[in-house]
């Protein structure tokens, strides 16, 4: 497990453990593995001799990225790539993790696995996660798998609505929030069944942001008053996709299950577990 310090990679190592046992997974964190460093990771891995390798490292802030590219294209390209190759000089099985953000966004129809990658531009970090999923399927027996919105309790993103007199949240950028307990779940799913190429996990329906932060709003009974806003009301560095909602078709029908539940059950679920207080 590369990146075990990350907020995806928590989960997924607790999980993990959870289900298979402490000893079923090497954790590591960029001290112990620096996937820039082609022969830190050769080693490493010829060392462990692991059947799966689970990669959540990668360079995640998506504004800075526009100033530092360098960083994002290291980890984000060059890190995968050097995992990948390391991966297949021992038959080992990588998975992988990309973003909705390689879609251009528009339209409102869910972007499933066929649908041609475009970032919106100016988006490097979408840039260097599309070129870094590009390395990993090299490979046909590894695994990517695209996610959006990601919260998880390493890095809790809602509590500071319980700070804010007010905050403005975007009306018109669509997805999901995706808790990375769910997301750990579905790898072990894929692992059962030996998934392998692109996949997309989603739930089974969508909201804007505005959506969302009124449900948490409405969840811990804030007093914090919502002001939505357009993406164009404000200037980031980076172009985020307006619809970015992915289409969880593939993935439903590769696991055998009907449904992927509902975004508003998984964050009440996180929402309880945090508290209001
Ligand atoms: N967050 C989202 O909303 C979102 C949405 C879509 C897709 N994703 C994708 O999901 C994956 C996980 O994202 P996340 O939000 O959980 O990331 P994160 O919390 O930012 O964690 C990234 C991890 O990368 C590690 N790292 C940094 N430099 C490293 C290096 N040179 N070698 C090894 N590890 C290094 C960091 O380790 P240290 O802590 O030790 O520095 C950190 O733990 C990423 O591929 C991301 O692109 C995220």
């Amino acid at each position: 497990m590369v990146g075990a310090n990350g907020m995806l990679g928590t989960d997924i190592v607790h999980q993990l453990r959870h289900t298979f046992g402490t000893s079923s997974l090497v954790a590591a964190d960029s001290h112990s593995l620096n996937i820039v460093s082609k022969d830190s990771v050769s080693k490493k891995i010829q060392e462990i001799r692991p059947e799966w390798v689970i990669n959540t490292a990668a360079y995640t802030q998506v504004d800075k990225a526009e100033s530092e590219r360098a960083s994002a294209f290291s980890l984000n390209v060059e890190g995968p790539r050097n995992l990948t190759e390391a991966c297949a000089k021992l038959g080992a099985k990588l998975i992988h993790f990309s973003t909705d953000y390689v879609f251009s966004g528009e339209g409102n129809k869910p972007w499933t696995e066929e649908d041609t990658p475009n970032p919106p531009h100016p988006n490097y970090y979408a840039e260097t996660k599309l070129e870094g999923e590009k390395s990993v399927l090299t490979n046909p027996e590894n695994l990517v798998l695209r996610v959006q919105w990601l919260y998880g309790a390493k890095k809790e993103r809602f509590s500071l609505l319980k700070k804010r007199d007010s905050f403005t949240p975007f009306s018109d950028q669509w997805g999901a929030p995706t808790w990375t307990k769910d997301v750990a779940n579905v790898v072990m799913q894929l692992m059962a069944k030996n998934g392998k190429g692109i996949f997309h996990f989603s739930y089974d329906d969508c909201a804007s942001w505005a959506e969302v932060y009124s449900f948490v709003k409405e969840e811990w009974k804030l007093d914090v008053k919502l002001i939505p806003q357009k993406s164009g009301e404000i200037n980031l560095p980076a172009k985020r996709p307006l619809f970015g909602v992915l289409s969880n078709r593939k993935l439903k029908e590769f696991l055998g299950v009907a449904e992927m539940g509902s975004w508003k059950k998984s964050l009440k679920e996180f929402l309880d577990l945090v508290g209001r207080d």
